[in-house]
């Protein structure tokens, strides 16, 4: 459904680009809106940036509180590699810096830790220092993107599943999972179904079999998943295009690499079909401070735009609705 303009005593209700997503737009005499209408407009739109309103980061927190059950402290993180962690900010570790202090470089499109199994329902994105040019957050329908691909790439989407895989050197995999201790390691992968090999040096062999597309709760089928962000970091990384930007802070190999369940690498021509699919429907959020967007991860994926400068402070909180 599209966002048509709805005026309300507290905000105004506009879509964010034609056909996708709503902008909640502050009127002259906001406070805050409430935390029921905002879930309400989020289950109806997938994703909002809300305007206007005065968040600060304590109201950023409190207002998240009341929206959401729980909060991840992005245990099990697939990409936590020096310059490209998350830094914690507060609320116990559950407010986070987006990915990376390094971030002059784009993230593809995903959805947030499709890796595994415990995953944030609603992501929550707050700007408090908006980059002076570029750094947009990127956003798309994975309900759309599917809805463009032939049918015989529907098919084989629907008929093979994906397989994520890490190998990890114990410091890595402490820094991923947030523990040094194996028996922990062990009871996080065992409820996130990671099937988890353990070798004599205490390095790790990680996997995860998943869909490429889920069915979402308005009974359409999303392509949502960390397929190209995964898949696009590895050719980075080899090409030695990550080290140009990243530095030191490339690894030496990829952490986290997505392949078929069979083992086989998923070809270039698929990705590129599924790339050009979702580039004409993804979104572009110019951010603004005080700006909050929010996504629901079962079916909306997010990325970003290469950062000029290190101006950019967009914090992140992983939510969970149940
Ligand atoms: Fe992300």
């Amino acid at each position: 459904m599209n966002a048509s303009d709805v005026q309300t005593p507290s905000f105004l209700v506009s879509p964010l680009a034609p056909g996708f997503g709503a902008l909640v737009a502050a009127t002259a005499l906001s406070g805050l809106p409430e935390p029921a209408e905002i879930m309400a407009l989020t289950s109806q739109y997938g994703t909002l940036l809300l305007r206007g309103f005065p968040f600060d980061f304590d109201a950023f927190v409190a207002f998240t509180d009341r929206c959401c059950s729980s909060f991840s402290k992005y245990v099990g993180g697939g990409i936590r590699f020096r310059a490209l962690n998350r830094d914690s900010m507060g609320a116990e570790g559950t407010v986070m810096t987006t990915t990376g202090s390094t971030q002059a470089f784009p993230i593809p499109l995903h959805g947030e830790m499709y890796y595994q199994k415990i995953r944030p329902d609603v992501l929550w994105f707050f700007c408090q220092r908006a980059p002076a040019e570029h750094g947009q957050t990127t956003l798309a329908d994975g309900r759309l993107i599917f809805e463009q691909f032939s049918a015989e790439t529907k098919n084989i989407l629907r008929s093979r599943r994906l397989c994520y895989i890490r190998q990890l050197a114990p410091d890595d995999w402490a820094t991923s999972f947030m523990t040094e201790d194996v028996g922990e390691l062990k009871r996080i992968c065992d409820e996130n179904e990671l099937r988890l090999e353990m070798r004599p040096d205490r390095s790790v062999r990680i996997e995860y079999v998943a869909p490429a597309v889920y069915a979402t709760d308005d009974h359409r089928e999303a392509f949502i998943n960390s397929s190209i962000l995964l898949w696009e970091f590895e050719r980075a990384l080899l090409s030695g295009a990550a080290v140009q930007v990243l530095g030191a802070s490339a690894p030496d190999r990829p952490p986290l690499v997505v392949r078929w369940e069979d083992g086989s690498e998923i070809s270039e021509p698929l990705m590129r079909e599924v790339e050009a699919a979702a580039e004409p429907f993804t979104v572009r959020v110019n951010w603004q401070p005080g700006d909050l967007v929010l996504v629901d991860n079962r079916k909306i994926m997010h990325g970003r735009r290469k950062t000029v400068g290190n101006d950019r402070q967009i914090l992140v909180r992983l939510g969970n609705l149940s």
